[in-house]
Parts: C-alpha cells; structure tokens; sequence
C-alpha cells in the first residue's frame, strides 16, 4: 500500500486552525470553551464531516470522529490529541495530532483501504490546565482518573464552574456518561510534537514513545502581613513573597537534588495580593509543577518541598497552604503499538529512536483503558509552549504517514482498490 500524504492542504489546515486565536499571530491562545476554542471545534467538525467521519460529542466536549470498519462491534483503534492552546502558544502543540490524525485518515482512505476495525479521530478537550487548572480533563474524565463530581465543581479565575461552563458551550450530558469502559479501544496511538530537542539534535525523524513521565502538580498560598512599604520598617516584617521566593528555590534545589536529568521542578504562576509597589504583599499564589520518570523519586522530591515549606512558613512567620492538584503515576507504551509503529518506521524507510516523554499527554491518561504508544516528531530547537514552535511540513508528514501505516496495521482491513 502506498501512502501519500497531502503535506500542503494539512500545512493549510493548520494555519486555519492557529487563526482561531485570542492572541495576534505567531501566538496562538485558545483556551477550552473561550468563543475561538468553539470557533475551532465547529471548524473541525467540519472537515471530519467531509472526509466522511461520523462525528459524536461527550458531555465534555470530547469529539470523536469515526470511520466505521468493516466490523464495527469491535473495539476500534484511536488517534488524536488536543487542540486547546496555553496563553502564546504556537500552533502545532496538539493539532499536528489532531490533523495529521485526520490526514492520516484520509490518506488511508484515497489509497482504498477499508479497515476492519472503526479508526476514530479524537479531539480531547482541555489537556492544557489554563482554564481550570488541572490538565487532560477530557482523557482524565473517558479513563475515570477524575470523578465526575470533582471535575463539576473545578472554577475557572471568574470562580464560574466546569459545568456551567461547559454547558454554556452546548455540552449538556451528564458528566457521569463521559467515562468509557476499559477495553472501548484496541489501541490508542498520538502523534505530537516532541517538546523537546533531542530529535532534532540527533537528526532523527521520529520517536517511538515507549515512557511518559509522572507529572504532579500544587498550589501553595502564602498568608503574610501587608502593610506600607516605606512605614513599615524591616525587621518582624511577614512578609508572603519574600515566602514564596524561597519556597521557589526548594522547588529548584529539589528538583536538581536528585542529580537525575528526569526530575523537573518548576514555578510557572506567581500572583501577588495587592500587587502594588509600594505595599508589601500579604498574600501569594504559586504554583509547583514536579515531573519525573521514575514517580517514586518525583514523590520524594515533592516530599522534601512540602517539608521546606513547612519550615520555611515556621522561620518567616507565614502559613503556607498546599493544595495537591494532580499526582499521577508514569504511562507506559504497549509493545504491540510500538512494534507496530517499529514496522511502519521500516516499511517507509524513516529513521526512528526510542523515546520518553517528560511533557504529559492525554496517552498518559488513556493507558489506563488502552494499551497506547505515542509517535514524536521533532521541533525546532526543541520549543514549544511559545510562539515560535515549528515543525516543518515535511517532518509532519513523515509522522503522518507513519501513523497513517500504523494505524492501517492495528485496525487490519483490505485494499479495495
Ligand atoms: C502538557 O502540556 C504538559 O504540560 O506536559
Ligand atoms: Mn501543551
Ligand atoms: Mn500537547
């Protein structure tokens, strides 16, 4: 079976979708039910529907688009990602999974094959955790990692819920419905970006995705003292950011403490109350993000934070809060995708490493119905979460058309043509 891949209607596709955007080009913002997210989502559904997918949506707005196999009572094989997009992003985080998923299918349908089993497309809603602070909500929801009743209380910074959010946006069901039966899914395979630079350093087209990193998250709040800035004098001050700046460091020394490359530990959201220069902050929100290969070191180093927050608190006279967001163990791949991402690598001549993924990914979640496997293509510079991640449409394309074989061999099916 020959595939071709139509580089430049996906190129085209993806500069539609990054037009989609509440913020000016290069940057793409798109955040789960903003108006340019539904935007989006109708524009897919769209070009499922002309590509002949049938297309469903779950009460969080997951969407799946299916083409129906041969034998449509067996468990189907899936592919897709996300197409929510953190604060200036760039466009192809997410949405090479999603269009090169589509292409992929497309690509399998103009060479005539038929599959066996139904091949679904599907688009997960908020992998990234912008909106409501924990990420792969939908993957989170379909594998039954989060309760349907934590999920509904979950508030946006307008302290409006998940559920009224997400039924504003037309997705009623309730929520208890989204969550699927382990074995729905032969197979899930993603093809995303690496967020990395090791492919493109290495000069090697692909990457087999055999490990995807544990990642945890927690929001710590400070209560300091305020008061003037210039009245109040130094000593006996409380004050919260001088708190939070380090507790940041512990996060930093946690991180490198271990001395393995894996362990990653990082403060990405810092809001000081009342934020004025000349006030001294009584109030601050941090956010900690710790990721590691191996969860049980990644738990030992957000033991060692919690213990230094805790003395830090004590020493400056502050309470610190921590709230754990998210503590979720490592996924790993199926051998049977990865020998089958292995044979397709091979029959199209396309050099191929093996990989782990230290980003986390709705595969993360979905291993937990379905054996799944992921497929990185490189970026340049190893960039993303910005505006000038990049991947050329060649290297999309071979990422394409491996997943496009891939999935070929998983669902079995005929050449009708
Ligand atoms: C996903 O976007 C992650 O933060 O790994
Ligand atoms: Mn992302
Ligand atoms: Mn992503």
């Amino acid at each position: 079976m020959k595939i071709q891949i139509d580089q430049q209607l996906l190129n085209r596709e993806i500069d539609t979708l990054a037009g989609f955007s509440d913020a000016e080009a290069p940057a793409v913002t798109r955040v789960v039910f903003s108006e340019q997210d539904r935007k989006a989502r109708a524009w897919l559904k769209e070009r499922f529907a002309e590509a002949g997918l049938a297309v469903r949506e779950d009460a969080v707005g997951n969407t799946f688009a299916r083409w129906e196999g041969a034998k449509p009572d067996l468990p189907a094989v899936a592919t897709g990602s996300h197409v929510d997009a953190i604060p200036h992003a760039g466009k192809y985080d997410g949405v090479v999974g999603v269009l090169g998923g589509l292409e992929a299918i497309r690509a399998l349908e103009r060479t005539g094959f038929r599959p066996k089993r139904s091949i679904e497309l599907i688009v997960f809603t908020s992998e990234e955790p912008t909106r409501f602070g924990l990420g792969c909500l939908g993957s989170r929801l379909m594998s039954g990692t989060l309760a349907p009743e934590a999920a509904a209380a979950l508030r946006d910074d307008e302290e409006q819920t998940l559920d009224t959010v997400r039924q504003r946006a037309g997705f009623k069901g309730s929520l208890d419905s989204v969550r699927i039966a382990p074995g729905s899914y032969s197979a899930f395979v993603e093809l995303h970006i690496e967020q990395g630079p090791i492919l493109e350093e290495e000069k090697i087209p692909l990457g087999l995705v055999t490990h995807i990193a544990a990642p945890a998250s927690f929001r710590i709040t400070i209560e300091g003292e305020g008061g003037h800035a210039g009245g109040r004098l130094m000593p006996g001050r409380r004050d919260a950011l001088c708190a939070a700046a380090e507790i940041i460091l512990a996060v930093e020394r946690g991180a490198l403490g271990t001395g393995a490359i894996d362990t990653v530990g990082t403060v990405g959201i810092c809001q000081v109350h009342p934020g004025a220069v000349n006030s001294i902050p009584s109030r601050v929100q941090i956010s900690v993000d710790v990721r590691d290969t191996d969860a049980a070191r990644r738990d030992k180093v957000q033991a060692e934070i919690e213990a230094a927050i805790e003395e830090i608190g004590r020493r400056r006279g502050v309470v610190a809060r921590v709230e754990i967001i998210n503590s979720d163990p490592p996924a790993e791949s199926s051998p049977e995708i990865l020998a089958a991402l292995t044979a397709a690598c091979e029959t199209e001549g396309i050099g191929y490493r093996r990989m782990v993924s230290r980003a986390y990914h709705d595969s993360s979640f979905m291993s937990q119905i379905a054996p799944i496997a992921m497929l990185f293509i490189p970026c340049r510079g190893g960039v993303s979460h910005r505006p000038d991640e990049y991947s050329s449409p060649e290297e999309i394309g071979r990422g394409v058309k491996v997943l496009a074989r891939t999935l070929a061999a998983l669902a079995g099916g005929a050449q009708q043509v």
